[in-house]
């Protein structure tokens, strides 16, 4: 016999349904609002940090506008149901798309915006403990501000208890004045907002179902409605243009360098350097100009970045250096490596440490053991190379046949001699010297020299030849520019 669970924890069964379908009219994009990015990640991604943390297990993404470009975007959330709103007509009428989902689920409902990407988890909890503590059938978020500009006023009556949220579009001058907002954040019973969502019409300036009517329809029941009144209003911060966005982005990105100052780290110019709150940052790292360290980045401790670099998830062991002009990818980079000038590091390359990845050389899926160096000019692509190896100016690994990718592998201690081509699928042993100018196209045996010169060929007075054909003095003069 199995037995009914047991209830432990309340929030375990609230759910969370999040507005997404909005075409974004003030933002002027094809795209939809919520996957315009903050600090290189879209805007949606943040609250569903949120709800997450905030335990919720299930949520129902409302989209509508765009709705496959936001689905695809986050295709790796498992826990995203989808509801669809083909037509945006108002925040209730995304609600009620959700019917379906909301048909079986008896717990509370948290209703958000999908554009509040400071919200916290606490605020949340604060909304879920507001509603069992007063046995509300729901509670409305709001906050307190005078920056109220477009947002639902909150209006109480004489005894200060929660009467009506009226929208600017809708308020008379008197309500306009109040700096109660709607933050945008509700947690609802669930039969609650079933039945009233059934109930919601289109009667106002903007002929929307406004989901705040929700809250009307409930009082006029004598439901039990709370307004739970949040401390920092700048966490519901909704985006609605550009400018927002801009600004929110600025705002978030200081946070996170004011952070990071206090850990320990140097930012040469906070203004330039863009960091993402996923990112980590060991102390005395020192972090020049227009420096971007995007995803899950990690920098061991003395990490020196001199400036105008692009990291992307990208971890990075202590104390190496990397010179102007970094973009690396998905990659690894092993303690007191030097990087750059210039470099490009793409997905899949892994330095085991103590190496040296100079100017102008670019590695994919490459991975090179401790000690080893290419310092000039390079491509190294799908190549494992050995430790001590030193891969010499020009180096190129011929990956590509046009059809598919093939690997190169060398050994240990190999001298590499400048312009030389490895012709994949091929292999190299250790301790092998390749002269310059080598093509090599068949496995090369450990400890060998291998060669592939034409001879050298003179011709003696060949130059002077050449320019009287030309009809060029013997110094070759003519030719030349005076100067
Ligand atoms: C809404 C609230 C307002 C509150 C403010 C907080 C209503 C009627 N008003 O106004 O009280 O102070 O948020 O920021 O709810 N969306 C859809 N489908 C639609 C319309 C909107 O999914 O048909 C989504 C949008 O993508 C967005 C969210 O709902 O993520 C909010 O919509 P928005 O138009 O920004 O609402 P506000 O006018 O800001
Ligand atoms: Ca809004």
């Amino acid at each position: 016999m199995t037995q009914a669970a047991v209830r432990t924890d309340v929030s375990d069964e609230a759910i969370a349904v999040v507005l997404a379908a909005g075409k974004s009219t003030r933002m002027k994009s094809a795209l939809p609002k919520v996957v315009h990015e903050i600090c290189g990640r879209p805007m949606i991604e943040y609250v569903l940090d949120a709800v997450r943390s905030a335990g919720v297990k299930r949520t129902i993404l409302v989209v509508g506008h765009a709705a496959d470009t936001v689905r695809s975007l986050l295709a790796d959330h498992p826990d995203i149901d989808y509801a669809l709103q083909a037509e945006q007509k108002g925040t209730g009428h995304a609600v009620m798309m959700c019917r379906e989902q909301l048909a079986g689920h008896r717990g509370p409902v948290y209703v958000l915006y999908g554009d509040m990407p400071l919200l916290r988890s606490d605020s949340l909890r604060g909304l879920l403990n507001d509603l069992f503590e007063n046995r509300a059938a729901c509670v409305i978020g709001t906050a307190v501000t005078d920056a109220n500009e477009g947002l639902g006023r909150i209006v109480r009556d004489n005894a200060g208890h929660f009467q009506r949220i009226v929208e600017q579009k809708d308020a008379t001058a008197e309500e306009r004045a109040i700096r109660e907002i709607n933050t945008g954040c509700y947690f609802v019973d669930s039969a609650l907002l079933r039945s009233a969502l059934a109930e919601l019409k289109p009667s106002n300036a903007q002929d929307e179902y406004y989901l705040t009517d929700i809250v009307a329809i409930a009082r006029a029941r004598r439901e039990k409605v709370e307004a739970w009144v949040a401390t920092d209003p700048a966490e519901f911060a909704g985006i609605n243009s550009r400018e927002e966005l801009a600004n929110m982005e600025a705002e978030i990105r200081a946070s996170v360098n004011r952070k990071l100052m206090a850990a320990g780290v140097t930012l040469v110019d906070p203004a330039t350097s863009y960091i993402s709150e996923q990112a980590e940052i060991a102390p005395d790292c020192v972090i020049g100009p227009n420096v971007q360290i995007l995803g899950a980045s990690k920098l061991g401790e003395g990490v020196r970045i001199d400036g105008t670099a692009w990291l992307s998830n990208v971890t990075v062991g202590p104390r190496c250096h990397l010179k102007l002009g970094v973009r690396a990818e998905d990659c690894v980079i092993g303690e007191e490596s030097e990087i750059g000038p210039f470099a490009h590091l793409r997905a899949g390359t892994e330095l085991l440490g103590h190496n040296r990845v100079g100017n102008f050389v670019e590695t994919k899926k490459a991975r090179l053991g401790r000690g080893t160096k290419a310092s000039h000019l390079s491509y190294l692509g799908d190549a494992t190379i050995g430790a001590d190896t030193n891969i010499g100016c020009g180096v190129i690994t011929v990956n590509y046949d046009g059809y598919d990718k093939h690997h190169t592998e060398i050994g240990d201690r190999c001298m590499v001699g400048c312009d030389t081509q490895l012709v994949a699928p091929i292999k190299v042993g250790s301790d092998v010297y390749v002269a310059s100018g080598t093509t090599i196209i068949r496995e090369v045996p450990d400890g060998s020299l291998v060669m592939s010169h034409h001879p050298q060929r003179e011709k003696s007075g060949w130059m002077a030849t050449w320019r009287k054909r030309h009809n060029d003095s013997p110094d070759g003069s003519l030719r030349r520019k005076k100067h």
